[in-house]
């Protein structure tokens, strides 16, 4: 059975397996890794399958270019479920319980570069009509969600990720 849980240090390496299998590239498993080396993990989760780590989901901080000290978000980056296990749900249980845990942590909202169609299902929308920008040139893809009362009502601009996805980007 699927269970969705945080992270323990035991998981490193099935977690970087993960991305590895999910993803064409290394990148992303590099990533995760280089993220957590440097303490930016806000909620990381995994889905565990008795034991075999077949998904994880990470959120890090994100800041307004203009360094709002107000606002508290969390950009959701990467998502990954191992192939053979796709199209079951379990990347929705991810993102679900994800968001969960964000407005648990008292985060303003979530942002994601993503698909729309995928996205939208969990609430996520144009991140353009609520004011944010972001760094990559996208805008469709860049959505947010609100996962407190309000949280944008007051504050927008150019939202920036964690310096470690530049370094990522190819
Ligand atoms: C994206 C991903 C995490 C989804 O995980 P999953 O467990 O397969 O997702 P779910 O089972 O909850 O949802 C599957 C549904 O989402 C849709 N979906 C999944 N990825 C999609 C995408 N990129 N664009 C549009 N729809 C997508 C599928 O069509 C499917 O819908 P359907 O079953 O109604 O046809 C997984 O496909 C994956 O690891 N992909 C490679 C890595 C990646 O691209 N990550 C996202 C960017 S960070």
């Amino acid at each position: 059975m699927i269970q969705i849980r945080p992270e323990t240090p035991a998981d490193a390496d099935a977690i970087h397996r993960v991305h590895v299998a999910a993803f064409p590239t290394e990148v992303e498993a590099r990533l995760v890794d280089a993220l957590r080396a440097n303490n930016r993990t806000l909620i990381s989760l995994v889905a565990d399958d008795d034991g075999d780590i077949v998904g994880h989901i990470l959120f890090t901080p994100v800041t307004f270019a203009d360094g709002d000290p107000t606002a508290r978000g969390a950009g959701l980056a990467p998502l990954a479920v191992v192939p053979a296990r796709q199209r079951r749900g379990i990347g929705a249980m991810l993102i679900g319980a994800g968001i969960q845990a964000c407005r648990d942590a008292g985060v303003g909202f979530v942002v994601v570069l993503g698909e729309p169609a995928y996205y939208q299902r969990f609430g996520f929308a144009r991140a353009a009509d609520r004011g944010l920008t972001n760094e990559y040139g996208v805008f469709d893809e860049f959505m947010v969600i609100e996962t407190a009362p309000r949280a944008l009502t007051r504050i927008g601009g150019l939202v920036k990720y964690a310096p470690e996805f530049q370094e990522a980007a190819p």
